[in-house]
Order: C-alpha cells, then sequence, then structure tokens
C-alpha cells in the first residue's frame, strides 16, 4: 500500500492543523476583500513553508516534494489564494535559484525568500507569449557590467508584493526559444514598475500583476543559468510549477467536497436529509474517487521528481487530471448545494470560482495534453 513517511505525516498534520485553525477562518474575508494575506504568508514562513524544497543551508525546511504537495494541498483546502501564492512563490521563484543560481547567488536571493522574509515571482508571460512561451520579446543587452532589461510582463502571480522576479528574455540573437536567458530582478532595480492589477474570477487574495521594464538595470552577475538557456530554465521550472498547481487544485476540490459532505447531512428537503438521497450520494462519491485519483498522480510526480527522473510527461497528467477534477468537484459541490451554492454565504461559490484558474496558468489543459502527447510518441 502507499503511504506516506512518519516525516510527511507529520507535515500533513501541521499543515492540515495551521490551515484550518488559522487561514480557513480569513478565507472568505480575503476573497471578499480582495486582501493579500500578508499575516498568514508570514505564519507559513514561520513554519518553514515558504521554502519547503530548498536545503536548510540556504533559508529552507529542506523537504521533499511530496511534502510540498501535501502543504498546498492543505493550504489551498482552506483557501485557494493562499495556496497559490505559497505555491507560486516556492515552485516559480525559490525552485529555479535553488537549482540554477551560484553559491553567491542563493546567498543574496534565495535565502531572503527561503525563510519567508521576502516573496518571489516569475516573469514569463508577455500580452503576445502565453502558451507560446518561446515567443517572448522583452530584450537584455549586456552593456559593461550591467544588463538592460526591456519589455513587458503580465499575469503575473505575485507580482505587486515581490522582492525578487524570476524573469525571462531575449539576451541572444537566436530565434525562438533558443535566444532566452533568465535573469533574477530585484523588483527595486531601477526601471522596474508594477503596472496594471488585474481584476479576476477567483483567487482574488493573490496579485495577477503586469510587470513593466524600462531600462532596467540589473547587476551583470544576474544571469540565472547559463546564457541563452533561459527557455530550459523556463520548463524545469513549469515540471515543478505543475506539481504545485495541482496540489492547490486538488486541495480546492476536497474544501468544496468536504463543504458538500456537511451541507448534505444537514440540509432537508422531502422529509430527510439529502444525503440520504442516491442522487447527491452518486454525485459525492464521484467526488471522492477523482480527488483521490487526482492525488495519487500528483505523489507519483511528487515522488519521481525526489527520485531525480524525469518527470514532465507525469508532471502535466497530475496537473491536467487535478484542474479538471476540481472543476467537475467544484460544480457538485454547488449542485449540491442548490440555491445556497450560489451566493456567497457558502464556500463552495468561492470554491467553484477558484477552482477555474488551475486548468489555466502554468500551462492550459491543452499544453499538458501537448506535453503528454508528445512524450509519448518519442518513447
Ligand atoms: N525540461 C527541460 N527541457 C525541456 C522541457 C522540460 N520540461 N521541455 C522542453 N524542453 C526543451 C526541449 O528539449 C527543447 O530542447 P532543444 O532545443 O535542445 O531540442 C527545447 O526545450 C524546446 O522544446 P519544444 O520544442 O518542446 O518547445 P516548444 O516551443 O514547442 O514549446 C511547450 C513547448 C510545452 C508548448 C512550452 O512552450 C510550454 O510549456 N508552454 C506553456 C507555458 C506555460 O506553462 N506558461 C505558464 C507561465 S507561468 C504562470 O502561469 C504564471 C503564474 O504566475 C502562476
Amino acid at each position: 500500500m502507499f503511504d506516506l513517511s512518519e516525516e510527511q505525516k507529520m507535515i500533513q498534520d501541521m499543515v492540515r492543523d495551521f490551515a484550518q485553525n488559522e487561514v480557513r477562518p480569513r478565507a472568505e474575508q480575503i476573497d471578499r476583500t480582495h486582501e493579500f494575506p500578508a499575516d498568514l504568508v508570514k505564519k507559513m514562513a514561520e513554519l518553514g513553508l515558504m521554502g519547503v524544497e530548498v536545503p536548510e543551508q540556504w533559508g529552507g525546511a529542506g523537504m521533499d516534494p511530496i511534502c510540498y504537495a501535501i502543504a498546498v494541498e492543505e493550504v489551498s483546502a482552506a483557501c485557494g489564494s493562499t495556496g497559490v501564492i505559497l505555491s507560486a512563490h516556492n515552485s516559480l521563484a525559490c525552485a529555479p535559484i535553488a537549482k540554477f543560481g551560484t553559491d553567491a547567488q542563493k546567498e543574496k536571493h534565495l535565502k531572503p525568500l527561503a525563510s519567508g522574509q521576502a516573496v518571489g515571482c516569475f516573469g514569463l508571460t508577455e500580452p503576445s507569449a502565453g502558451s507560446d512561451a518561446g515567443a517572448i520579446k522583452t530584450r537584455a543587452e549586456l552593456k559593461g557590467k550591467e544588463w538592460i532589461i526591456n519589455g513587458t510582463k503580465i499575469f503575473i502571480t505575485n507580482g505587486k508584493e515581490a522582492k525578487t522576479c524570476v524573469l525571462f528574455a531575449r539576451s541572444e540573437d537566436a530565434p525562438g526559444h533558443r535566444g532566452m536567458s533568465a535573469f533574477i530582478v530585484p523588483t527595486d532595480a531601477p526601471g522596474f514598475a508594477v503596472g496594471k492589477l488585474e481584476e479576476k474570477l477567483g483567487i482574488v487574495g493573490s496579485s495577477t500583476a503586469e510587470l513593466v521594464l524600462e531600462d532596467c538595470r540589473i547587476p551583470g552577475e544576474n544571469l540565472l543559468g547559463e546564457r541563452g538557456q533561459g527557455f530550459k530554465v523556463a520548463m524545469f521550472t513549469l515540471d515543478g510549477g505543475r506539481i504545485g498547481i495541482a496540489a492547490q487544485a486538488v486541495g480546492i476540490a476536497r474544501g468544496a467536497l468536504e463543504a458538500a459532505v456537511a451541507f448534505s447531512k444537514e440540509r432537508v428537503q422531502f422529509g430527510k436529509p439529502i444525503a440520504e438521497f442516491q442522487a447527491i450520494q452518486w454525485m459525492l462519491a464521484d467526488m471522492a474517487t477523482e480527488i483521490d485519483a487526482a492525488r495519487l498522480l500528483l505523489w507519483r510526480a511528487a515522488a519521481m521528481k525526489k527520485a531525480g527522473v524525469r518527470y514532465s510527461k507525469e508532471s502535466a497528467m497530475c496537473k491536467l487530471y487535478a484542474a479538471e477534477a476540481a472543476e467537475r468537484a467544484t460544480t457538485k459541490a454547488v449542485q449540491i448545494h442548490g440555491g445556497y451554492g450560489y451566493v456567497k454565504d457558502y464556500p463552495v461559490e468561492r470554491f467553484f470560482r477558484d477552482a477555474r484558474i488551475t486548468s489555466i496558468y502554468e500551462g492550459t489543459s491543452e499544453i499538458q495534453r501537448l506535453v503528454i502527447a508528445n512524450s509519448l510518441l518519442k518513447e
């Protein structure tokens, strides 16, 4: 039987306790006010969650990818906004610096992120480069000892609060993905500005920002990884990021299932709790089965990451399935609540809206299918 290790169970208990007692009571207010939950980020830092997989030497908790998946699921089961803040910070900012950074870069940029003193973001997407990530136009030119960066990034999670951005720009004349490099951009660098903040359908407590770089100057040593290898840095990062989003989707779906189970036992129609009707039982059964299937795919991808083998296909599979299962589960949870599912007095309305993004960001479901099919056809 697949089971968690003692360490993984300990993390599950600790984060579940935190999420249910401290995050859940704040979720409704975060959703109503669209506020960034700085207090919860501070508490997650105290629990070591802002650098889950970062080695202790660099300020992190040094835990494995399964612990990370568990942490994001537990937080997201209480609040999808807080879940994505945690996920984008860990997967998209800490992970690429931990993997590709020099010791000097880790000392300067990773330590504050992993210890939670600073929040991180990932600047890849542009107005005309979403799924086609190799089509970015932002340019970086090395002039003397500095990189000068010009361009615009959009849809950047944590973009408003971040102190450090792992950002991608064209530094070489080569076309498509071959001309890209990755950079560590401090958000207080001259020429860096936060632009438009998006108003969204869900996950409204996390910021989604435009980043504007106008002759933005960063030190030459802030190149992350090798020159011209930025696309691979991005793809490596997104393999891990998709574990985070799958975990967010599993968490949101589980939150919706738990709410639906509780509601169906309390709600009386035709003289008995609606949980006694098979129509409701079948919906609950399908939700629970799909959530467990999604979690097993998620833990398999995380276990492969831990084992150090290529897991791009498995990561795409878990993200694809978990996101679509979350959409189905939250739709059913709203249906079980009837009219009460459509109003804000019950959490399923929020879970329904929060689930929708999981099949879009960090690669749409269509891109996940492409990654899976490409891998199958190469095997
Ligand atoms: N790991 C390492 N290398 C990889 C890789 C991976 N997972 N995937 C591809 N590569 C390498 C390939 O081997 C290839 O290398 P060579 O040039 O040496 O042959 C190179 O990268 C190009 O690969 P492809 O030809 O497959 O590239 P492509 O242009 O066809 O694109 C894609 C592939 C899968 C469609 C990719 O562009 C992609 O993943 N797009 C989606 C982007 C995405 O997820 N964006 C989300 C942004 S983050 C976000 O959502 C914001 C947030 O804040 C939450």
